[in-house]
Parts: C-alpha cells; structure tokens; sequence
C-alpha cells in the first residue's frame, strides 16, 4: 500500500469541503484551552478521542461546537487554519476552499474580525511560504432563522474581498433549503458565489430545491442524490460537483461501511464527484487518507483517483487556466 500512498501525495489535489473549525486537532484544543484559561470536559487527549463516537450528524455537531469555544483569539484562528494548511503540504494540497461558521463564534461575543482576520492571514502566508492558493467559504448555520444569516451577511460585508463564497451547514433535517432563499438571493446579488450542505442525512428533495431555489454552484456531499435516478441524470447533464467526504459519511452513519459508499458508481455513471475531508480532526483522517480509504475499501484503481483529483480542480473556483495547468501536472503524475 506503500506505494499507493505516494501516488495519492503526489497527485495535486484541491480540497473543496472542509469546516476549517472541523480541523481542531485534540492537542490544539488542549493548549487553547490552557492559553486561554478554560476548563475542557475532557483530561487529556485519549479522553476528547473517547467522546468522538457518533450515532449521527447531530451527535457530532454537539461536540463539534463545544470543541470551537476554545477559539478565542485572532492568533487562535491563524493556529487553526495554519495547522490545516501544512496537512495540506504534507499530502499535495495545492488549493483549498475552505469554510467556517462565523455565527458559532459571535454568538459567543467573539468579534467577526477576529475570527475572519486570523483565517485570512494564515491563508496568505500559505500562499507565500507553501505554495498553496486559497478561497474562503463563509457558512451560514441552517439551526438558526434566515434573519441570523442576513445578519451575518451585513456584518460580513465590509470584508468582501476576503471570502469568495457563501454556505450553508449544521443539522439538516428539518432545515430545508427553501428556508434560506432569500439571503442567498441577496448573497448572490452582491457578487457571491453558493455552496451549501445537501443530502447528506436529507433527502433527494433537498438537493432538487437547494439546485432550485439555492442557486448553488456545488452541492457539500449530495450523496442521498443516488436514490434518485432523475436527479442523478440532472447532475450528470449539468455536471454539478458534488463535494462527497467518505470518512466522514461513514462515521456519522450515513453508509455502514466504506465497501457501501456509492461515490465510485456516481462517478463511473460520470457524476462530478470530489473528495474531501469535511471534519478531518473528528472523522479520522484529512483529503489523502479519504482518498486511501477509497482505494483500500472500493478498489479504485490509480485512474479513478486521478480522475478524483482532476475533477477536484474542475470544481473549483480557479481561473480556467490555472486549472489547465494544474490538470496538465495531474495527467503527469
Ligand atoms: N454537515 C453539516 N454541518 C457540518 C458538517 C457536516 O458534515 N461538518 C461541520 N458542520
Ligand atoms: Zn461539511
């Protein structure tokens, strides 16, 4: 397998779906907490690993945002993303898109500038010191009424020229696309591209109406779409990306077992399907060791892996030349 871990390194890549929040590694959480005089419910880190056991996406969720309040400075920010983007060094991310939920932070009193300044310094050096390009992602919570979002929009708005996109994540369930029209209509108007979360625990429907009325340019997982014969032929026709996380699918239940994930029959059936992290600190693993896992349990072959790594450029945000160029480097690999 040795190999093939190289070969997967080697590919340049572009990750496409990751919660920069979702990257708190145990020991990062652990000296936050100590820098800024919190107390964890955990001891060590054996004890924060013990409680990543999810049943479900809401499971998750409960932790994931607890994890978050140790993030409390601008550098606390800069450490988490900067610890992100030397993961990405080390296993041949060239560009990442990532996002972050801003609202799990002001509502907690901590300032948007803090939070969006500390991301957007880190994500500079990485341009400089490893080479690797970046656009920001900024996620609305779907838990909280549409008036939060707006409210998040307006306060995000005197910084526009630091994100590219907006989102939308958290519990899905009961959180419908429809319900979030509006402020990516607004979204939209100002300039924004779209991404948001369907499909995942939701059902095909919520990835018809996210298409419909979100006016989105990637769906963040869409795996449920595969129920669905007519909207898999409206994915394949129009070749919306799917921005698919397998680790994550599997620890969050959404398949049983990897040899169940369905992302090699959508993209055989030529669905633009990537492969992400989504929360690489909770599920067990960043981009590489998700592409690893789909080769160890789905035998892809090396040409389905670089086709994985090619349409992670092709869904991205990139100019079309760059994405030429770096296509030219996957193709030679
Ligand atoms: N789904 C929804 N919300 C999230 C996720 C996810 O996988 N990760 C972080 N927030
Ligand atoms: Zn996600």
């Amino acid at each position: 397998m040795k190999n093939m871990t190289d070969f997967i390194t080697q590919l340049p890549k572009a990750e496409l779906h990751l919660h920069l929040e979702g990257s708190l590694e145990p020991e990062l959480m652990l000296k936050l907490a100590q820098r800024n005089k919190l107390s964890l419910p955990y001891d060590d880190i054996a004890a924060i690993k013990a409680a990543y056991e999810f049943g479900n996406l809401q499971d998750f969720l409960d932790i994931y945002y607890q994890g978050a309040n140790v993030l409390q400075t601008e550098q606390d920010f800069f450490d988490l993303t900067w610890g992100y983007l030397l993961r990405c060094k080390e296993q041949g991310v060239v560009h990442t898109e990532p996002c972050f939920d801003p609202q799990t932070h002001t509502d907690r009193g901590i300032p948007f500038q803090v939070v969006i300044n500390g991301i957007s310094s880190a994500l500079k050096q990485a341009q400089t010191q490893l080479g690797i390009s970046s656009y920001l992602i900024l996620s609305f919570l779907r838990h909280l009424p549409e008036e939060a979002a707006f409210e998040t929009l307006e306060m995000a708005l005197p910084y526009r020229d630091q994100f590219i996109a907006v989102g939308l994540d958290s519990s899905e369930m009961g959180h419908p696309p429809e319900k979030f029209q509006r402020v990516f209509a607004k979204a939209r108007a100002e300039g924004f591209k779209a991404v948001a979360h369907a499909g995942e625990e939701g059902p095909p429907e919520y990835v018809w109406s996210t298409l419909d009325l979100l006016n989105v340019d990637r769906i963040d997982h869409g795996v449920r779409a595969y129920e669905d014969a007519e909207l898999m032929q409206r994915l394949i026709d129009e070749q919306v990306p799917l921005t698919v996380c397998p680790l994550s699918n599997t620890r969050l239940k959404v398949f049983t077992d990897m040899a169940d994930h369905t992302i090699l029959k959508m993209l055989e059936q030529g669905v633009m399907v990537t492969v992400n992290s989504d929360d690489p600190a909770y599920f067990g693993g960043y981009v590489a060791e998700n592409y690893q896992a789909l080769y160890e349990s789905l035998e892809m072959t090396p040409a389905q892996l670089q086709q994985l790594a090619i349409n992670s450029i092709k869904a991205s945000f990139l100019p079309q030349d760059t994405k030429n160029s770096i296509i030219l480097q996957i193709e030679s690999v």
